[in-house]
């Protein structure tokens, strides 16, 4: 066997065992037991079908839809009693989830930047797997509601 086969095979091995590790991680680590000062549950790993990227907003912004998407956050849609009164995921009701991802610092220039508005209206309407994100549409409020907080969820990003 020649020595560039040889090194193809260690490689290979090297290669193997990394993906192993990593999904044996996976498993056994378990997700954060504690809201508060808990780096956020893996924000590379999308929380909607990929289809849900190509959504688009029917709104345009302005400053009526930001006012109205902001009275829905913090009015009956009730995200503030989990994500908090800014966005920063410290809500009160959030600390009743303990033993699931806490919820979503929606100022975290990561989760701004990786997803699309359709993701993000998509996790709103649908919720998250086993997480204490339940679906909101159409039991809490309707998709128009859903895009006009979209648009507010993007004004905290620029404030911040
Ligand atoms: C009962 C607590 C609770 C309420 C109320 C709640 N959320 Fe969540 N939210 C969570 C949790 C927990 C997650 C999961 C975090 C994760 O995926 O890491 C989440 C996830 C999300 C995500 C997806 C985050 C991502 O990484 O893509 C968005 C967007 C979101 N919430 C927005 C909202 C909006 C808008 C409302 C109000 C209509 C709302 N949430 C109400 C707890 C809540």
């Amino acid at each position: 066997m020649g020595q560039g086969k040889v090194l193809m095979i260690l490689l290979a091995m090297v290669a193997g065992f990394g993906v192993a590790l990593h999904f044996f991680t996976q498993i056994i680590a378990p997700p954060p037991t504690e809201n508060q000062g808990v780096a956020s549950f893996d924000v590379s790993r999308p929380r909607a079908p990929s289809e849900a990227r190509k959504l688009k907003n029917p709104f345009m912004r302005s400053p009526e839809i930001l006012e109205e998407g902001d009275a829905l956050y913090h009015g009956q849609g009730g995200c503030y009693a989990c994500h908090g009164d800014t966005g920063k995921g410290d809500g009160e009701a959030g600390e009743l989830l303990a033993g699931g991802p806490p919820p979503r610092d929606l100022t975290n220039p990561s989760f701004q930047m990786l997803r699309t508005d359709g993701e993000i209206f998509w996790s709103i309407k649908n919720g998250v797997d086993r997480t204490g994100m339940y679906a909101n549409v159409p039991r809490i409020i309707s998709e128009e509601e859903a895009w006009k907080i979209v648009h507010y969820i993007r004004s905290i990003r620029d404030k911040s």
